[in-house]
């Protein structure tokens, strides 16, 4: 067997009667970090919903781990869902009750009893985000940053294979986003787990490279960026060296083929 542990073929993603993505291929190797990118509406977060059973595969043929997407019934959704760790832009936090009070809450909705176990999994999980001092704490008393690390220990609960992360840093100042991102990062490199983020960061796709999937003009595509030694000596060649005017361009260009 191959080791995509996402895997689509001509899909189509709807909402509604509105079709957002049309012919969508993509496979992603177990472990991958990739960036999802494309302008306000391209359809990123409703891809990411089809991923999560969210919305339903209509057309095509599209494999999440071992669930079949396409004719999947509603019975089995609750168990894709538990193997998926989903971090979304505004957090998302139970906001009348504590940070262990919100991850107990998962934990008791997805079938685990034994309090002691309970206890063990959230300790690991906060000590995980960095947040083993928080444990006590209502949301509304963290920092935007802490609870976004709130939001991914909750994500990784159950221990996914998968994280979706929905601008994840959308709602953070740079610096708690780069926090927040090394975190992400970090937990694929050393679990394993799998990344699919989407953002309009720009310079969170300059600061951490990684593979980057682009909606546009409903489509899905493979965004190649140039890399800055490339795009350097094409504008040296047109008589710009490094400076302000050359930052200028190259920001611009790299926008560009971005596209956010
Ligand atoms: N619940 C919904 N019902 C109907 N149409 C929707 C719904 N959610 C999104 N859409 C439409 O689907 C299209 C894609 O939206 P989507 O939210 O996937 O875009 P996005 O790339 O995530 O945008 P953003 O960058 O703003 O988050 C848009 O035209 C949007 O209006
Ligand atoms: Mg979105």
């Amino acid at each position: 067997m191959n080791d995509f542990i996402l895997d689509f073929n001509n899909v189509d993603v709807y909402q509604k009667d509105l079709r957002v993505l049309a012919d969508v291929n993509f496979r992603i190797a177990r472990g991958q970090f990739t960036y999802l990118i494309g302008r306000v509406g391209s359809g990123k977060s409703s891809l990411i919903k089809v991923i999560n059973g969210e919305l339903p595969v209509r057309t095509g043929d599209a494999r999440v781990m071992d669930f079949q997407l396409n004719g999947l019934s509603n019975k089995n959704i609750p168990y894709l869902r538990r193997r998926i760790g989903v971090v979304f832009q505004d957090f998302q936090l139970l906001t009348d009750r504590s940070v262990y009070q919100n991850l107990q809450f998962v934990l008791k909705a997805t079938g685990w009893t034994n309090k002691r176990d309970l206890e063990f999994r959230i300790d690991e999980v906060l000590y995980r985000v960095g947040l083993s001092d928080k444990k006590d704490s209502m949301p509304y008393r963290l920092s935007g940053g802490e609870q976004q690390r709130v939001a991914i220990a909750r994500a990784l609960l159950n221990n996914p294979e998968i994280i979706l992360a929905d601008e994840p840093t959308g709602n953070l100042d740079p610096d708690t986003g780069e926090h927040v991102m090394r975190i992400i990062l970090d937990l694929s490199k050393e679990t394993g787990i799998t990344v699919l983020m989407a953002t309009h960061n720009y310079n969170i796709l300059k600061n951490f490279p990684a593979r980057i999937l682009k909606c546009e003009n409903q489509r899905l595509s493979e965004a190649v960026m140039p890399s800055e030694e490339d795009l350097r000596n094409k504008l040296i060649k047109f008589g710009m060296s490094k400076g302000y005017e050359y930052e200028l361009v190259y920001e611009t260009v790299m926008k560009m083929y971005s596209n956010i």
